[in-house]
């Protein structure tokens, strides 16, 4: 039996979804609002486990099976599938009776609500990290004059590990005045970040050293399964190009050599982790929107266990998210005391001899398509 609390949460979730995707987002504007309107199909999620009912969801599921390739006409209005879509409009232009049929009709649909959960990984936050990490590899201790101390990468929340690959992309950095600063041009994915405020981060001069690089993750994306790789896409919003190419581009370059990404809960696997990264690297912990998906205490148990790690051996804590919803993690304010409202903070911490020390190095766009860096020029 649905409680009628539980019926009404699930469409007032879609009636604050389309609200969300109001103005840039028009085709998951119009299916969200008219689930809203349909209890029938937004009642489908209750086939999901609970943790999982979310809007975002029903609308993957309905993407990957049209990513999959199933004739259906409603593959006409997703631009991550068709070259021309269909503009989202009303009568023969409007995509909902076909979205709606699926949503209820279709078993491929409804073995993905039981099975899947919603998963991303955003290869745009590369960008900030990359100073971040060479920041860390030019100051760590036993890095030699001028040069690098190798680092061992550890990723918390790494969904696919496509960020535990962030050498093998190429970055431009774009200013307001003067030329866009690149690394590694050429690459076969380039990574945009448009840089603010007066302060430019320490971008790496040369290749940075990596001993080596794991990742842990509740539900790790196996990209050497198709379907796996689909759902990490499937999960974008299909109007939204710009990410969907940069996420086909990162798996297709993953794809022969895929990062290690096991099976877990950060805050338990984390010091099985950090023990694998050689003696001669610095372990660097990161972790990008996902310590506000842990609970307070979860988020404060993190770091302390990161804290006891850090009396027996030189560590750095690297992470990205939104200040507010992060109460178990004394976040480090901008420097110049504005609030953090919208954006997301970049933080590192580091443990030397026992001694922690913390430092907000930039706000960035929670996708790293800009950042305003704060921290240290190294
Ligand atoms: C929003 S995604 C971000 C993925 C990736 N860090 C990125 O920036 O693209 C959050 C990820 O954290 C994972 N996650 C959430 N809680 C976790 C936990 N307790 N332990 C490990 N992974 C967790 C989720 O499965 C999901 O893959």
């Amino acid at each position: 039996m649905i409680g009628e609390r539980e019926a009404d949460d699930l469409t007032a979730m879609f009636r604050e979804f389309a609200q969300m995707c109001e103005g840039g987002l028009p085709l998951y504007h119009r299916l969200a609002a008219a689930t809203a309107d349909d209890r029938e199909v937004a009642d489908r999620l209750l086939l999901a486990h609970p943790d999982q009912r979310q809007p975002m969801l029903l609308l993957a599921a309905v993407h990957d099976h049209l990513l999959a390739g199933e004739e259906d006409p409603l593959r006409q209005w997703y631009p991550s599938i068709v070259s021309r879509p269909r503009a989202v409009g009303s009568g023969d232009d409007d995509p909902w009776p076909y979205f709606r049929r699926l949503a209820l009709d279709d078993p491929g649909v409804a073995d993905r609500l039981r099975t899947r959960s919603t998963q991303t990984n955003e290869v745009g936050r590369c960008a900030p990290l990359l100073p971040a990490l060479a920041g860390v590899a030019t100051s760590a201790p036993g890095a030699p004059p001028g040069g690098v101390r190798p680092l061992g990468l550890v990723e918390l929340g790494a969904s696919a590990g496509l960020n535990l690959l962030l050498d093998r992309y190429g970055y431009r950095y774009v200013r307001s005045a003067g030329p866009a600063i690149e690394v590694v041009p050429g690459a076969p994915l380039v990574l945009e970040c448009a840089l603010r405020g007066p302060h430019l981060p320490p971008l790496p001069t040369g290749p940075l050293h990596l001993a080596s690089r794991v990742g842990v993750d509740l539900h790790p994306v196996d990209l050497h399964h198709r379907d796996d790789a689909r759902w990490l896409i499937a999960c974008q919003w299909p109007d939204d190009h710009d990410r969907i190419d940069r996420a086909r581009a990162a798996i297709a370059l993953a794809h022969g050599d895929p990062p290690r990404v096991v099976a877990g809960d950060a805050v338990t696997e984390v010091g099985h982790l950090v023990d694998g990264v050689p003696d001669h690297a610095l372990p660097v912990v990161f972790a990008t929107w996902m310590l506000s998906y842990l609970s307070p205490d979860r988020q404060a148990e993190l770091v302390a266990e990161l804290g006891r790690i850090g009396t027996s051996r030189d560590l750095t804590f690297v992470y990205a998210d939104h200040p507010p919803r992060l109460p178990g993690i004394d976040v480090p304010p901008r420097p110049d005391g504005k609030v953090d409202d919208r954006p997301t903070a970049l933080v590192r911490v580091d443990w030397r001899d026992g001694e922690r020390s913390d430092v907000r190095l930039a706000d960035q766009h929670p996708h790293g398509t800009w950042m305003e860096w704060l921290g240290p020029a190294r």
